[in-house]
């Protein structure tokens, strides 16, 4: 057998606790093989209690970067030396670079959410969106609606309204965005304000596996031809609420792209490099289906 790991090996990594499964230590490491570059990217299990020491010997070790996961996302923000502006407003970090003994602090999910309805971008400026949570999923999407798509309106509907009101002064104090209203999910009168929005975008984790036949709105009349439907939810890449809008002739978007197109910005941050996204996102499809 041969040793592919060498005294020059770059090593990055996963913190985060526990650590689930990830997917990010197969989209890193194939995309590493594939472009025959001399990095590992492992996962390490870190207890908030852990966190200051584990940034320490991350620093003492010369580690490149890392991605963040859940808890780390927001507590690691005081930790760092900076942040980047969409970490910033987006109040949490999953790519953090070691930039020479300095640890800065980048949220990469915004980019996949931007690379994700990129080619809608037309149909969407002008328009009403419909996000539907209010968790660190949700800040990603609206701050990217916001900063690059233009929409006329935003709808944030959350089980716990409340929350969404936090993010409707928290957004709009911050990027000077007027156009929220905010609704619980799921009274049946949101059928209409449903219809009426160009776009639909689920950032609740409602649907993933193993909880596959749930999904957030199981009205199919809350789904319009041409209508752009995203779910983030990328495992089962096809969700029930997709395949409840496509049957209404939605355009669906999964999760998958966005989970990839994260990742991709995040080994670009690390290497200078550009993640072979395609054949990625097609391993990627097959590992999940395995
Ligand atoms: P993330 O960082 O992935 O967004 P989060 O901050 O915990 O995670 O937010 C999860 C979101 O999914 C919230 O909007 C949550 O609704 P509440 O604010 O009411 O908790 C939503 N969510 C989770 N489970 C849900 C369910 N079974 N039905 C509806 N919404 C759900």
């Amino acid at each position: 057998m041969e040793n592919t790991f060498h005294q020059n090996t770059q090593i990055l990594g996963l913190i985060g606790h526990p650590i689930k499964q990830s997917y990010s230590p197969f989209i890193q490491n194939v995309s590493f093989t594939l472009l025959d570059m001399d990095y590992i990217y492992l996962p390490f299990d870190v207890p908030q209690s852990n966190l200051r020491n584990a940034l320490k010997g991350m620093l003492a070790l010369g580690i490149k970067g890392f991605n963040v996961t859940i808890p780390h996302k927001e507590s690691l923000v005081s930790f760092l030396s900076t942040v980047s502006e969409e970490a910033g407003i987006v109040g949490s970090v999953n790519t953090v670079v070691n930039d020479m003994g300095r640890l800065i602090g980048y949220n990469t999910d915004v980019h996949g959410v931007y690379e994700t309805l990129a080619p809608y971008k037309d149909e969407i400026a002008g328009n009403e969106v419909s996000v539907i949570g209010a968790g660190g999923a949700a800040r990603a999407v609206i701050y990217s609606l916001i900063r690059h798509f233009k929409p006329s309106s935003i709808n944030i509907i959350n089980r716990t309204e409340q929350r969404a009101e936090s993010l409707k002064n928290y957004f709009s104090t911050k990027m000077k965005f007027g156009n929220f209203r905010t609704f619980e999910l799921f009274p049946p009168d949101l059928i209409s304000l449903l219809q009426s929005s160009k776009v639909i975008i689920n950032a609740t984790s409602v649907g993933m596996f193993p909880d596959i036949e749930d999904s957030v709105i199981n009205l199919p009349s809350a789904f319009t031809k041409g209508q752009i439907v995203f779910d983030m939810v990328y495992n089962p890449p096809k969700t029930t609420l997709l395949k409840i809008a496509e049957a209404e002739g939605a355009i669906i978007l999964n999760g998958i792209n966005m989970l990839v197109h994260q990742a991709a910005k995040a080994f670009e941050l690390w290497t200078n490099k550009q993640m072979p996204i395609d054949e990625i996102r097609n391993s990627l499809i097959q590992y999940i289906a395995e």
